[in-house]
């Protein structure tokens, strides 16, 4: 099967952002408790932050980390974790139905992502929370002195202002899951005010709204429509979260969710664009999807993602009621399930000039890419590849593309044998191909033609495949599926192995 992909030099995308390699954090399950802070144990620092995460976290170069929620930020007091740490009381969290010990807070957040060189993107709680609580974590933050959030923060031994700039007006607001889940006119009100007094506090910060995610509701986009009309003058990014579940479909289907989530993305793009038409705005606003993985639900016991509409609590884990940092949603990767995160990823660069933040979630024990043990030890999962190398390599200037090539039937219709997408890096001067082979059972002849570059030259290829789809990594074989050099091919045609995500980089 053969597929040529033409890229110009003068036919651009736009620029790959910083932050479109983000991740999150949420206070759930062991993501915090156990994957970043773990007190007391050797191998912690004097903050009780894990070195060995500390240093994989550093290798990934992300741009923000969101924090603390998610589903949790919905009924979060964040006062209830600032100051001396004995005297913090645990709190019933109602999102994962756990207990929250409130040991680890907004500077232990902040103090972290310096030490590991993010940037902190903080959601507020416009559920539970009020608009007046909003404003004052924004005053702890970001007021330099000589109020009593300031202040209080400088006696909590923070002297200097976090500087905050991205903040999430809530989460997930459009769903009945949510603790305080309002409809979209009250929402509307509540995360336009919020925004206000959040701006008034600090008019350099930039906020997200809540646009809506999930597709079987029947807010879905209506949501938008009310919501951005009443914020459109005091936001500056809308939200969407994007999850695809690999529930038996096929695995074609399963790996082409790329196709889905670049649907998803032009529906928020469309919201946007109608609201500004409608307005005669000229705002331009950008997405953040500021969640995006496979989430298999291996530890939630629902079938399918409709089931989630009408649910009001996440009492669906393998966790008892009311545990303490229970080991939930600790989703074990395949190389079926990194493919599928590394033809999203390929996506994300297709978009990137609407998409400006977009954050895998999560980053640690939960839904992520990371893993650690009791003692110690950090684990790679096979999604980790994928998005380190798009961490690494996928930074410059997106080419548009044509496509000539083959496809394959599946049950959603036609998808191409290659999914690609090239980033022109000027400073190291190389084009960086990233490309998805979807033929499952054979190697794929990929030919890219170079407009306005001369003739580039492949130096470097590195794929990930196997044979075995299912094939994970464990702490026993922590090695099963790692990113693989391959020998560059000499001639135009570069052969993509069966069931593959590569990267070929050409040296201009
Ligand atoms: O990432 C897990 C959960 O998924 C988040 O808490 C929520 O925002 C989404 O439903």
């Amino acid at each position: 099967m053969q597929t040529e992909y033409v890229f110009d030099r003068d036919f651009t995308v736009g620029d790959v952002n910083d932050k479109v390699w983000s991740s999150f954090t949420e206070h759930l399950g062991r993501s915090i408790y156990g994957g970043i802070y773990d007190p007391g144990k050797p191998f912690s620092d004097e903050h009780g932050f894990r070195n060995d995460v500390k240093s994989v976290v550093k290798g990934l170069d992300l741009g923000v980390v969101r924090y603390p929620g998610g589903n949790f930020v919905s009924n979060y007091n964040w006062k209830d974790a600032i100051g001396p740490k004995q005297g913090r009381r645990k709190t019933m969290e109602f999102a994962w139905s756990s207990i929250e010990t409130n040991q680890f807070g907004i500077d232990d957040f902040c103090q972290w992502a310096q030490e590991v060189g993010v940037e902190p993107m903080i959601a507020v709680n416009l559920g539970t929370g009020s608009i007046r609580d909003a404003a004052e974590l924004v005053e702890y933050c970001n007021h330099d002195s000589g109020t009593y959030w300031s202040d209080l923060r400088i006696k909590n031994g923070h002297r200097e202002p976090y500087n905050v700039k991205y903040w999430c007006l809530g989460n997930e607001m459009e769903g009945s899951w949510q603790a305080g889940h309002l409809s979209a006119e009250d929402y509307a009100k509540k995360a336009r005010e919020a925004a206000k007094l959040m701006k008034w506090v600090d008019t350099d910060i930039k906020l997200v709204v809540c646009g809506s995610s999930y597709e079987m509701l029947d807010a879905y986009l209506e949501w938008d429509r009310i919501v951005l009309r009443e914020c459109l003058p005091y936001i500056d990014y809308v939200s969407t979260h994007y999850y695809t579940m690999n529930h038996g479909q096929g695995d074609l289907e399963f790996l082409s969710s790329w196709r889905e989530l670049d649907r998803h993305i032009g529906n928020t793009r469309d919201a946007i664009a109608f609201t500004n038409d409608k307005m005669r705005g000229k705002k331009d606003l950008k997405i953040c999807l500021d969640e995006w993985n496979v989430w298999n639900f291996q530890d939630i016991k629902l079938d399918n993602m409709e089931q989630l509409a009408g649910l009001t609590t996440f009492e669906l884990t393998s966790a008892g009621k009311w545990e303490q940092h229970p080991p939930i949603l600790q989703e074990k990767y395949s190389l079926l399930d990194a493919l599928t995160v590394g033809g999203m990823g390929i996506t994300l660069l297709d978009n990137v000039d609407s998409v400006e933040i977009a954050c895998l979630a999560q980053l640690i024990n939960v839904i992520a890419p990371i893993t650690t043990d009791e003692d110690g030890n950090v684990l790679k999962q096979t999604i980790y590849y994928p998005f380190e190398a798009l961490t690494q390599y996928a930074r410059g200037t997106v080419l548009r593309s044509s496509v000539h090539g083959d496809d394959l039937e599946t049950t959603m219709g036609r998808v191409p044998v290659i999914h690609a997408a090239a980033v022109h890096n000027r400073d190291a001067r190389e084009i960086r191909i990233f490309a998805l082979n979807s033929d499952l059972r054979n190697p794929a002849e990929f030919s890219p033609v170079f407009r306005g570059f001369g003739s580039p030259r492949l130096v470097r290829h590195l794929t990930l495949s196997g044979e075995d789809l299912q094939a994970r990594n464990t702490f026993d074989k922590p090695d099963s599926v790692v990113m693989r050099s391959m020998a560059p091919a000499d001639g135009a045609t570069v052969e993509l192995p069966a069931a593959s995500w590569n990267v070929l980089i050409y040296s201009e």
